[in-house]
């Protein structure tokens, strides 16, 4: 038996839904997902980061129906909007689902959503961003370690070639507790070594603030002065590339990244960008799928955490933080294509051929 699985879009039409739930054959478990099984709603945050929907969605899915094949999941991505994801949360809770494995767009704006749901009974997992309120469990990688390895790497690649190194920050978005943690970690290694020159915040993680942002730091710095780039994760690093390329610099100083985007490890190979960070999403959505599916059975989640995590205001709860790597040229083979991320047929398209020879990758 297959498990059912329902897409309801951030602004869903009253056709959509109708299509939905047909295709699901909802109603009196009509459908051979049986309708009697747990139901699971995803929530996930935006479509700017390839992640989420290309990733943890399908991995997800593919976990929680491996584990429960009458289970029921429901699908909801907010769209960076804040006031989408409140309605998305009230929506499922409303319709009863046992569990909900929670992006937040917004740690703190969730926070009373949560509690609503705490309080019909229905667990909240907070899936990589640890949203506030009465969750009930949480799955990450540690993000201050992210931060570590991004310093780490830009001042391996700026080395010792400006003698006062200038970089310009491009950190992720404040609403969500990991930038902070990112921004912690790389500034754990990078303060005292380096000038930041700009630091900017990156509202709901957009590309094109981040070449907006950047665009502005080369216009008040100069475009000798910017010996390196903290882009928080891939999608900054792409807008932060863009601009510095439309400013003609040339070479590039090096630019960090996060989540192994194809994109990003494409422009690695190319020398575009310096490193990215490679989080294996496989086992973060297997423990993510296994605790939303103890939760939706009601069973405790201490068989599927390796520890716990403090939340604000409740207490610990049971978690699972994995460990993140950091990835340049020399090392994709041996991470993201060893892992099944992606393939080198994948990253490398006709273009980059000979790029990719020179990394070993063929
Ligand atoms: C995730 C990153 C992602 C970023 C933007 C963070 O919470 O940990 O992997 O790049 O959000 O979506």
């Amino acid at each position: 038996m297959k498990a059912c699985i329902r897409d309801t879009a951030a602004a869903m039409t009253a056709v959509t839904a109708v299509v939905a739930l047909a295709a699901c054959g909802a109603g009196a478990g009509a459908d051979a997902g049986g309708g009697d099984g747990p139901r699971i709603a995803l929530l996930l945050p935006d479509a700017t980061t390839a992640r989420w929907e290309a990733q943890d969605r399908p991995l997800l899915e593919k976990k929680i129906q491996e584990l429960c094949d009458t289970c029921e999941i429901e699908h909801a991505n907010a769209r960076g909007e804040v006031a989408n994801q409140q309605e998305q949360m009230d929506s499922m809770i409303t319709k009863g689902v046992d569990a909900i494995v929670l992006v937040a767009v917004d740690a703190r704006s969730l926070g009373p959503a949560v509690s609503k749901a705490r309080a019909a009974g229905v667990p909240v997992i907070a899936y990589d961003r640890l949203a506030e309120g009465p969750i009930a469990g949480y799955v990450s990688f540690d993000g201050v370690e992210v931060g570590r390895l991004q310093g780490r790497a830009l001042l391996r690649a700026m080395g010792d070639k400006a003698p006062d190194p200038q970089i310009v920050m491009m950190n992720g978005d404040p609403a969500d507790p990991n930038a902070a943690s990112f921004k912690e970690g790389a500034l754990s290694v990078l303060r005292g070594k380096v000038r930041i020159g700009k630091a900017y915040d990156t509202l709901q993680w957009r590309t094109e603030t981040a070449h907006m942002n950047m665009s502005a730091a080369i216009a008040a710095l100069g475009v000798k002065a910017i010996h390196g780039v903290y882009a928080a994760n891939d999608g900054l690093a792409a807008g932060s590339i863009s601009a510095l390329k439309a400013n003609k610099i040339d070479p590039l100083p090096p630019v960090t990244g996060q989540d192994a985007e194809l994109g990003a490890l494409r422009r690695i190979v190319a020398g575009d960008q310096y490193m990215t960070v490679f989080k294996p999403f496989g086992p973060e959505a297997e423990a993510g799928g296994a605790m939303a599916v103890a939760a939706a059975r009601k069973e405790g989640l201490g068989r599927v955490a390796t520890g716990e995590v403090a939340t604000r205001g409740d207490g610990r709860v049971p978690a699972v933080l994995l460990t993140p790597v950091s990835v340049t040229a020399d090392t994709i083979k041996d991470t993201v294509v060893k892992e099944g991320l992606h393939s080198v047929d994948q990253i490398c398209t006709p273009r980059l051929r000979a790029a990719c020879e020179k990394a070993g990758l063929t």
